[in-house]
C-alpha cells in the first residue's frame, strides 16, 4: 500500500475509532452523549441517516459500520425475552438456546402494588434482554383497562393511570439498569384489539389527559424510558404513528421527551405521516419484509426509499430527518454500554418470577377459612383444563418459549409429594393452541364427550380432602390474546355450568381463575374459595400451590373492577365499543364515558361490582386506625398517615390505598381518585405507621378549554382504604 493511500485509511478510520471508542465507555454523561452525537451527525451521509431510521430485519435496524455504530436489536416483551425469530419473518428461527425465563404478565404484576417487585422484574428481565444482546425490550404496556373484553388487557396494567404509571416507573428504571431501553407501548388509545388497524378513536381531551395519557406520562418523565411505541389506531382521523398532535406536540413538546418513537409492526401507512408526524424509527412494515422488492424489501419502507427521493426534492423538512436521526442514536448510545453481559435462565431469575407470581395472586373469596389448605390433606383432586393446559405459549406478540412451566398440577403435586393428587379435566376448551408460531404447540385432544368429562369429574371428588378446579381463559385467540378481542364476558366452553355442577356436589371447592382480564364469576356464592391466580409463567405451579398451601400469604390487590356482568359497566352502546364501521374498513369508536372508566364509573352509578378495583383478602386481618394529615391546609404537597395492625395470627402484607375525593368540585369529578398506595409488611400484633405523600397535582383536574391543569380551591377529603370500596380512615384538608 503506498504511503498516501495509507494516510488516507487512517483518516478515515479515525473517526470511527474514536467513536466506537466513546461508545463502548461505561460512564456516559448526557453531556458527552449529546457531544458525541453531534459528532456523528457531522460525519453522516444521506444514506446513513436513512438507514438508521428503519428496519433492517423483522427486529433489528441497522447501525453504520463505518462509524463504529452497532445495530439496534429489539425483541418483545414484556414478561420476558421472545424467541429468535427467522430474519424476515414471524416464525421461530428453531434456536435451541433462547428458551427464556417466563415472567408474570403485567396484569398480575400491577396486583402486586408493590414497586420494589415492579423493580425487581424489570431489572430481572433486563438481564435476560441484555444477555440476548437486545438494545430493547418492547414493553411495558400502560394502556388502560377500558372494557374487560380488551384482548390484551393481559399485558397491561389495569383500570387506573396512577397506578399503571406507577408501576411502570419502576419496571421501566430496572431494566433500563441493564442498559437495555424499555419501550412504552402502546402509544396512544389502543384499548381495543377488535379492528386494531382500522379504528379512530374520539376522546375528549380532558379523557384523554386524565385517563389515557398519564401512565405514559409517568413512564417517560418520572421512569425515563428510552422508547416509546406507536399504535396501531387511529386518533382524530390520523393514525398515531403519523400522529403530530400525539407525538410532537404532546410527547415531544408538553412533555419534553427526548427519546425514540418505534412504530408498532406495521403501523405506518404512508411517508409523509411518518416523515412528519413525530415518528422515529419504522418496523414492520409491508407485513412480512419481503414482498415489495426481490433486491431488499427494507429499501421500501415510507421511510426508506421514498422519504430519501421526498428529502432530495425538498418535499421534507432536514430539521425532521435531523431529529429522527439523533433520536435514533441517543436510543443506541444509551444501550449496551459497559462490559456487562447480563444473565439467562438462572435460578435466581426463575425465583424472582415465583415470587413476583405468587404476591400478585389475589384471594377473593375465603368461606369458613378453607384455604389456607392443610399440610396433611391426603386426597387432593385438581380439576379444570387450565390445570394441565401450557400458558406461557400464547397470546401472540408477547408469547415465550421458556426452559419449563410448572402447571398448576405439577405445582400441587410439589407440594404434596405424599398425598394422592387425582386430576380430571372436567371440559375441553379449544384442545390445540392456535395462532403461535412453530414453538410451544401442543394438543391437548381428549377423546371423551363433554358429558363424560364432567361424569368424570363428579365422581372423582367423592373423598377428597380437598377439590380444586382451574379454570379461566388461555391465552388462545379470543381469550386472552392480541389482535383479537373476547367476545363474551362470560368463560368460555360451558365452564359456568360444569363449576356449578361440580360446586353443588362439593360446596368446599376451590376456584382458581386463570386469566389476564376480568370475567364473569356467576358460581362466585357456590364455591368455597376464589383466586385470582392470573399467567405466572415459568413458576406458575408453584407460585399457585405457595399461596393455596400458605407457604406466602395472599396480598394482591385487584388492578381492575370485576363488574357481574359486562352491562354493569360504563360501555352501553355499539359506538362506544366496539366502534361503528361509519366508512367501509374504518371503525369509530366513540369513548362517551368520558373520564368515567373502571371503579370511577361505578363510584359514579353506585353499583356494586362483583370484585372492586383494590380488592384482595389474606389470610390475616389488618385494622386500620386514624388517618392524620401533616397539614389542614394543601401546600405543594401533603402527608397522610395512618397506622395499620396486624390483628391475626399469621404475617402479612398490606396495600393501604389513597384516594383523593374534591368535597364540592366546581365540575362534575370522580368521587374519588387513586393518589398514592403502599404495601406494608406485618408481623401478628405488629402495628406499622404507613405514610403516603401526596403533591398539588394529585387534586388537579384537566381544564380542556384552557388546555391546563386546574387546582380548585375548596375542601377535600383524602381517603385511606383497603379497595376501593373499603374506606377504612379518612381526614379532610382545604385548598386555598
Ligand atoms: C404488537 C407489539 C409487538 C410487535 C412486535 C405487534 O403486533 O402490537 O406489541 O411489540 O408486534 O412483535
Amino acid at each position: 500500500m503506498k504511503k498516501s493511500s495509507t494516510l488516507r485509511v487512517l483518516l478515515v478510520c479515525l473517526p470511527a475509532l474514536f467513536l466506537l471508542a466513546s461508545c463502548c465507555s461505561s460512564v456516559f454523561s448526557d453531556e458527552a452523549m449529546e457531544k458525541k452525537i453531534d459528532a456523528v451527525m457531522e460525519q453522516l451521509t444521506l444514506d446513513e441517516k436513512i438507514a438508521l431510521i428503519h428496519a433492517q430485519s423483522k427486529f433489528s435496524s441497522a447501525g453504520v459500520p463505518r462509524l463504529g455504530i452497532p445495530e439496534l436489536w429489539t425483541d418483545d416483551g414484556p414478561h420476558g425475552v421472545r424467541p429468535e425469530t427467522l430474519w424476515d419473518q414471524w416464525t421461530s428461527a428453531l434456536w435451541t438456546s433462547d428458551s427464556c425465563t417466563a415472567y408474570p404478565v403485567l396484569s398480575s404484576l400491577a396486583a402486586t402494588w408493590d414497586k420494589d417487585l415492579a423493580r425487581l422484574y424489570g431489572r430481572s428481565v433486563g438481564e435476560e434482554a441484555r444477555y440476548r444482546k437486545k438494545n430493547v425490550l418492547l414493553g411495558p404496556g400502560v394502556n388502560i383497562c377500558r372494557t374487560p373484553l380488551c384482548g390484551r388487557n393481559f399485558e397491561y396494567m389495569g383500570e387506573d393511570p396512577f397506578l399503571a404509571g406507577k408501576m411502570s416507573v419502576p419496571y421501566i428504571q430496572g431494566l433500563q439498569s441493564n442498559g437495555v431501553a424499555a419501550c412504552v407501548k402502546h402509544y396512544a388509545l389502543n384499548d381495543q384489539e377488535f379492528e386494531r388497524h382500522h379504528t379512530n378513536v374520539h376522546v375528549d381531551d380532558r379523557a384523554l389527559y386524565e385517563i389515557y395519557l398519564p401512565a405514559f406520562k409517568m413512564a417517560v418523565q418520572e421512569g425515563g424510558a428510552w422508547s416509546l411505541m406507536s399504535s396501531y389506531n387511529l386518533y382524530q382521523n390520523q393514525y398515531v404513528s403519523h400522529n403530530s398532535r400525539l407525538l410532537k406536540d404532546i410527547l415531544k413538546g408538553e412533555w419534553g421527551w427526548d427519546g425514540a418513537v418505534i412504530s408498532d409492526w406495521g403501523a405506518v401507512h404512508e411517508t409523509k405521516g411518518a416523515a412528519e408526524g413525530g415518528l422515529d424509527l419504522e418496523f414492520g412494515s409491508h407485513t412480512n419484509g419481503v414482498d415489495k422488492n426481490t433486491a431488499n424489501a427494507y429499501d421500501y419502507y415510507y421511510l426508506a426509499l421514498p422519504y430519501k427521493a421526498g428529502l432530495l426534492e425538498g418535499k421534507y423538512s432536514q430539521e425532521d430527518l435531523n431529529d429522527k436521526v439523533r433520536r435514533v442514536l441517543r436510543l443506541n448510545f444509551r444501550t449496551l454500554k459497559g462490559d456487562y453481559n447480563g444473565s439467562f435462565c438462572s435460578p435466581e431469575h426463575f425465583a424472582d418470577s415465583r415470587k413476583i407470581g405468587s404476591s400478585g395472586i389475589v384471594l377473593l373469596k375465603n368461606a369458613g377459612g378453607v384455604l389456607p389448605m392443610r399440610a396433611d390433606a391426603r386426597k387432593i383432586v385438581v380439576l379444570g383444563e387450565n390445570a394441565i393446559r401450557p400458558m406461557v405459549v400464547g397470546g401472540s406478540s408477547s408469547s415465550l418459549k421458556t426452559k419449563y412451566e410448572i402447571s398448576p398440577l405439577q405445582g400441587i403435586k410439589d407440594a404434596y409429594p405424599d398425598a394422592e393428587v387425582v386430576y380430571q379435566r372436567a371440559y375441553q376448551g379449544e384442545p390445540k393452541l392456535t395462532g403461535n408460531y412453530n414453538y410451544g404447540l401442543y394438543d391437548l385432544t381428549d377423546p371423551r364427550s363433554d358429558k363424560q368429562l364432567l361424569a368424570d369429574a363428579l365422581a372423582a371428588v367423592e373423598g377428597a380432602d380437598y377439590v380444586i378446579f382451574f379454570g379461566g381463559l388461555n391465552k388462545n385467540k379470543y381469550q386472552d390474546c392480541e389482535g383479537r378481542d373476547r367476545t363474551d364476558y362470560h368463560l368460555p366452553y360451558g365452564q359456568d355450568g360444569v363449576i356449578a355442577a361440580l360446586a353443588a356436589a362439593r360446596p368446599d371447592m376451590i376456584y382458581v381463575n386463570l386469566s389476564g382480564s376480568p370475567v364473569a364469576m356467576p358460581f362466585t356464592d357456590d364455591v368455597a374459595a376464589i383466586l385470582q391466580g392470573w399467567y405466572l409463567g415459568s413458576e406458575t405451579g408453584h407460585a399457585l400451590a405457595d399461596v393455596l398451601t400458605g407457604k406466602v400469604n395472599p396480598s394482591g390487590k385487584l388492578p381492575f373492577t370485576f363488574p357481574r356482568e359486562l352491562a354493569d359497566g360504563p360501555i352501553k352502546t355499539e359506538r362506544q365499543y366496539p366502534g361503528i364501521e361509519e366508512t367501509k374498513g374504518t371503525w369509530q369508536a366513540y369513548y362517551d364515558e368520558g373520564i368515567y372508566v373502571g371503579y370511577r364509573w361505578y363510584d359514579k352509578q353506585d353499583v356494586t361490582p362483583l370484585w372492586a378495583f383494590g380488592y384482595g383478602l389474606s389470610y390475616t386481618t389488618f385494622e386500620y386506625g386514624k388517618a392524620s394529615l401533616s397539614s389542614g391546609t394543601m401546600g405543594k404537597q401533603m402527608t397522610v398517615k395512618v397506622p395499620v395492625t396486624n390483628t391475626g395470627t399469621v404475617a402479612g402484607a398490606e396495600v393501604v390505598q389513597l384516594y383523593v375525593s374534591a368535597c364540592e368540585p366546581a365540575v362534575d369529578r370522580p368521587v374519588k381518585e387513586l393518589k398514592g398506595f403502599e404495601k406494608v409488611w406485618l408481623e401478628p400484633g405488629q402495628t406499622k405507621t404507613v405514610s403516603i405523600t401526596f403533591d398539588r397535582d394529585a387534586l388537579a383536574r384537566f381544564d380542556a378549554d384552557a388546555h391546563q391543569w386546574v387546582v380548585d380551591a375548596g375542601s377535600y377529603k383524602a381517603l385511606v382504604a383497603a379497595s376501593s370500596r373499603d374506606i377504612r380512615a379518612e381526614a379532610s384538608f382545604r385548598v386555598k
